[in-house]
């Protein structure tokens, strides 16, 4: 366990929602752990004239409804002893001036800083502007990092101009791009699971796996965040950030070390070997959608034009699937799937390898429908598991197959789970930068989207449909390379049924 060294958390946005969803209870487990040093401050900055007193019962109410069967009361007492508030109303010039007098002049806070931008993405900008115009991002007496939120830009160009704006005031090693995926323990387990275990490596290439899946799904819809999400859409959202980081993480060589530049060195040749997409080959390699009412939990919910906040000729997508190839040795001529949605049948994350038939199909007598092949799954939520299916025969007298699921579940019901921004944040305090992403990794994945999202921005009239509640719109099997591909909505054998849409 690394050192922390004392700082001041300074989050920008911490009145908002990934403030209050994500970043307020993940510090406030961490202080329930005792992982956060003694002498660190949590500095809120949002646009509304709170006191600090306001600030503590706003976080009060945060985390008694993230944590409704209780708070361990001496946590609380020390958490609130962390908390202090700085109001940033848009009005005021003198705002940032202010703010570097707390920092400067509040006796408990160290000179270490971390800047956290949970804000709209196109706020970043400015507010780097203003912090390093006052020179609140120089490490003059102690170091100073800044966390960016994704997405990192809405395409290559202009994540190009926020990398520029970002480097008249901050070095490379001062810039944390994150990307709370790289955070899950599911995710890294793809790592450990690739690279402590060398079962697999043999396997792990074009000659015996058939096809990658990736799959996001989410019963929740925008959730209040349509000024965000009209301009993003699930390409942008979803895909060019969190999917695609599991893709590289699932096809990137062994690195050199853990370090974080040798594993970014691999993931950003994963990226660069994607083949490009060219705009004519938008349609067989991307499929959108985009929610109608429906039903979720046995309650009826809006369509996605009816949301608030949304334009009534929307067509911002809130489903994409997409086909991608690697070209590369390991990887030449298999087909990656990668798909996600909102307001959709369940939430679940997985990341599913089919494995090829056998050369010689000796047993096909002895089926008592289609021949199965091989699967490993990566459950990533809502249970981290790790399943891999293989045939066997029936008990009895005739021979006749079946599909079993070795479970590796890995996480015992005893063994606390942890939300993937506290170890995030932990690694920010630590400088640690493995689990962020480098300015080339955000291009090369710009790189890979961009071509999509401009024919999806020129091709507004139509857009298909997909009822809440569902798996997603019908057609999108015209994707998969060959018939006997589908997706895969269910890690178990049982729930593995044909699924062409
Ligand atoms: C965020 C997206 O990055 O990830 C959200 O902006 C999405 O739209 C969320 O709901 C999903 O994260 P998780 O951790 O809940 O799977």
């Amino acid at each position: 366990m690394k050192t922390i060294e004392p700082c001041v958390l300074v989050i920008f946005g911490a009145g908002g929602n990934l403030s209050r969803r994500k970043l307020i209870p993940a510090l406030f487990r961490l202080e329930v752990a005792r992982r956060l040093p003694e002498t660190m401050a949590i500095l809120a900055c949002s646009l509304e004239l709170w006191s600090n007193e306001q600030w503590i019962a706003e976080v009060t109410d945060m985390l008694r409804s993230k944590f409704p069967d209780g708070l361990d009361e001496q946590a609380f007492e020390r958490f609130c002893a962390r908390l202090h508030y700085h109001p940033n109303p848009p009005g005021d010039g003198d705002a940032y001036l202010k703010l570097q007098k707390v920092l400067e002049e509040t006796p408990e806070f160290s000179p270490n800083v971390v800047f956290y931008m949970a804000v709209r993405p196109s706020e970043f900008p400015a507010i780097i502007d203003k912090l390093g115009v006052i020179g609140l991002l120089k490490q003059k007496k102690g170091w100073c990092r800044v966390v960016i939120e994704k997405p990192f830009g809405y395409d290559l160009l202009s994540a190009q101009t926020l990398q520029g704006s970002l480097y008249r005031h901050l070095d490379e090693p001062q810039i944390y791009r994150i990307d709370h995926y790289l955070g899950k323990g599911t995710v890294q387990n793809v790592m450990v699971f690739r690279f402590a275990n060398i079962l697999l490596e043999p396997l792990w290439n074009n000659h015996y796996i058939d096809h990658v899946q990736i799959t996001h799904s989410e019963t929740l819809g925008i959730e209040g965040r349509a000024d965000y999400y009209e301009g993003a859409g699930a390409l942008r959202d979803m895909i060019q950030s969190h999917l695609l980081q599991l893709l590289a993480l699932v096809a990137m060589e062994p690195p050199v070390t853990l370090s974080a530049e040798h594993l970014r060195d691999e993931k950003v040749k994963v990226l660069k070997a994607i083949r490009p997409i060219t705009q004519n080959s938008v349609h067989a390699h991307a499929f959108r959608g985009q929610y109608t009412s429906g039903i979720i939990g046995g309650k009826s919910v809006p369509g996605y034009l009816d949301e608030p906040g949304v334009a009534p000729d929307s067509a911002t997508e809130t489903y994409a699937a997409l086909k991608l190839f690697i070209d590369n040795w390991r990887w030449a001529g298999v087909p990656f799937y990668l798909r996600t949605g909102k307001r959709m049948a369940e939430n679940s994350s997985a990341i599913c390898i089919r494995f090829k038939n056998p050369p010689q199909d000796l047993l096909r007598h002895t089926y008592r429908e289609s021949s199965h092949p091989n699967w490993i799954m990566l459950g990533i939520q809502p249970n981290d598991c790790l399943k891999m299916e293989i045939q066997v025969k029936v008990p009895g007298l005739d021979l006749h197959t079946r599909s079993i699921s070795l479970d590796a579940t890995y996480r015992k019901s005893s063994e606390a789970d942890y939300d993937a921004y506290e170890g995030l944040l932990l690694d920010v305090m630590q400088g640690d930068h493995s689990l962020f992403l480098r300015i080339d990794e955000v291009e090369w994945a710009w790189r890979a989207v961009d071509p999509i999202i401009k024919v999806w921005a020129m091709e507004r009239d139509f857009i298909n449909g997909y009822h809440a509640g569902s798996w997603g719109p019908r057609g999108t099997y015209r994707l998969f390379d060959s018939d006997d591909q589908f997706w895969r909505h269910s890690l178990d054998p049982e729930g593995a049924d044909l699924q062409a849409f």
